[in-house]
């Protein structure tokens, strides 16, 4: 049984250390209804920022040109959950399976997922979640605790942690903070930037990216109850 973290809204606390802070977006039932089903996949829609004219895309100030539209983690969930959705987690080694051959397919260089490490106010008096760097990580889009970082997921057939980062070595390697004190506290999927074929690595927050974004069981339900008419 795997162990619910219900601590989504610390996340927020933790990523407003620089700024001002910054909150998880409601859900927009009008978004919610109108959310793009690109493809599904046990039963929840799924859809690539880029293939979105209206949500990944922008025009080039004087050429006109389109281009894809880079978010930072936050940013990402954020433009998920106003749509009853959020970025994608990969709960199980089918779903994981279906994003890898996806992005290999579509020939994408990277995305955001809703993964995360607890590395923020409450985390650390969690015994369970140490050492945080193989317990700590977890989905946020269903406060779902991963497996430990350091080996292959029980029942996955592969590690999908990437053997080789920005120092050569196995991720999670926090290497960010290595050279500057910047926590890599957010789960990337990079196809082949280190030579390692498609694999999850743990990047700094603030770097942008395109995403994936994953229906929500529980906005759905909340949007569904105080909208009842609404064909979601
Ligand atoms: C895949 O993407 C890379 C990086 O954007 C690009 O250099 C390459 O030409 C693309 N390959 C194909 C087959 O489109
Ligand atoms: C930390 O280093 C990375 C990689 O060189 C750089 O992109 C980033 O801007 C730096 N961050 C700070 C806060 O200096």
């Amino acid at each position: 049984m795997r162990v619910l973290l219900l601590l989504a809204f610390c996340v927020v606390a933790a990523l407003a250390q620089d700024s001002a802070p910054r909150l998880l977006s409601l859900p927009d039932p009008k978004l919610c209804a109108a959310r793009p089903k690109q493809w599904n996949h046990g039963g929840h829609n799924y859809f690539f920022s880029w293939d979105q004219a209206d949500i990944g895309l922008e025009t080039v100030a004087g050429t006109g040109e389109t281009k894809g539209k880079k978010v930072d983690w936050l940013e990402a969930r954020n433009q998920c959950r106003s749509r009853c959705m959020d970025a994608v987690g990969m709960e199980t080694e089918a779903e994981n399976n279906m994003i890898f051959e996806f992005m290999k397919t579509h020939n994408i260089t990277y995305i955001w997922t809703s993964g995360r490490l607890c590395d923020f106010k409450g985390c650390s008096e969690r015994k369970d979640l140490q050492p945080v760097n193989v317990l700590g990580w977890f989905w946020s889009n269903t406060n779902t605790k991963m497996a430990p970082t350091n080996s292959t997921p029980p029942g996955w057939a592969a590690q999908p942690w990437s053997p080789a980062g920005h120092f050569g070595g196995p991720q999670p390697d926090n290497a960010e903070y290595d050279i500057n004190q910047t926590s890599e506290s957010c789960l990337g999927v990079l196809n082949n930037i280190y030579k390692d074929g498609i694999k999850w690595h743990d990047i700094a927050c603030y770097h942008k990216k395109p995403f994936i974004c994953e229906d929500n069981d529980l906005l759905l339900q909340y949007v569904q109850q105080t909208n009842p008419g609404l064909n979601l």
